[in-house]
């Protein structure tokens, strides 16, 4: 009887370890570099961005502000906020809001979800100066995405999403511990008047959650 409780309790262990075994800071901040192809109405579309992002596991929130350049030209202002707590999204492009329902994410933000497969253990650099990364593939609201992250840190590096109608490529960088600002999070304030979304801007926001 002893015996099997504390196979119980083994299981149990190693299920809570699996379950979260790979976590960055709860609160953390950075750059993402946007790299996105996308087909539209039969013609090519490519935008570039480098956005600031904040992380915030104790609260369920992400953030991503900044500017992407659109065929070369077209530069367009965007906030995009991840409420993971209240399941809503604010996607403010062009200066218009599109609020909308949002799937949980597999796990915590700032974790590799439990059921994350590893694809590839590798590492960037060489010899003394290793950075060693783990690349993992998992779902998020159906769509399947390919994610690298530092060994130790559980930090993200990268990112690749394969869509209906294109690829984003997305990497990390300048990250540091904390929120600055916790205001950072709050509702874009395009959010709070009348709401309308060009055509266009659908196909970039069902870019996932970066
Ligand atoms: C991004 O972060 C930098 C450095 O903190 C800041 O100067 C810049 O204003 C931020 N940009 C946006 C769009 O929030
Ligand atoms: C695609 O073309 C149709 C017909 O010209 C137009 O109504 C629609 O708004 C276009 N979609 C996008 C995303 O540009």
């Amino acid at each position: 009887m002893a015996k099997r409780v504390m196979l119980t309790i083994t299981v149990f262990a190693v299920f809570v370890q699996l379950a979260y075994s790979c976590c960055g800071p709860a609160q953390w901040e950075g750059y993402e570099g946007v790299s996105v192809g996308l087909k539209v109405n039969g013609t090519g579309e490519e935008g570039t961005g480098l956005l600031n992002m904040s992380v915030d596991a104790n609260i369920n929130k992400i953030v991503i502000r900044g500017y992407s350049l659109w065929n070369g030209q077209q530069q367009v202002k965007q906030h995009l906020l991840y409420d993971y707590s209240a399941a809503k999204s604010y996607s403010v492009y062009y200066g218009k809001c599109s609020i909308e329902d949002l799937a949980p994410y597999p796990g915590k933000v700032n974790c590799v979800p439990s059921d994350a497969k590893l694809v590839l253990s590798t590492y960037y650099g060489f010899g003394d100066n290793k950075y060693e990364i783990d690349i993992y593939e998992f779902m998020v609201d159906g769509k399947k995405m390919q994610m690298s992250f530092n060994k130790e840190t559980c930090i993200p590096v990268g990112e690749h999403q394969q869509l209906a109608n294109g690829f984003a490529d997305i990497s990390f960088m300048g990250i540091t511990e904390g929120i600055k600002d916790p205001k950072v999070f709050d509702i874009p304030p395009e959010c709070n008047r009348a709401r309308s979304v060009s055509p266009r801007m659908q196909y970039i926001k069902k870019i996932g959650r970066f």
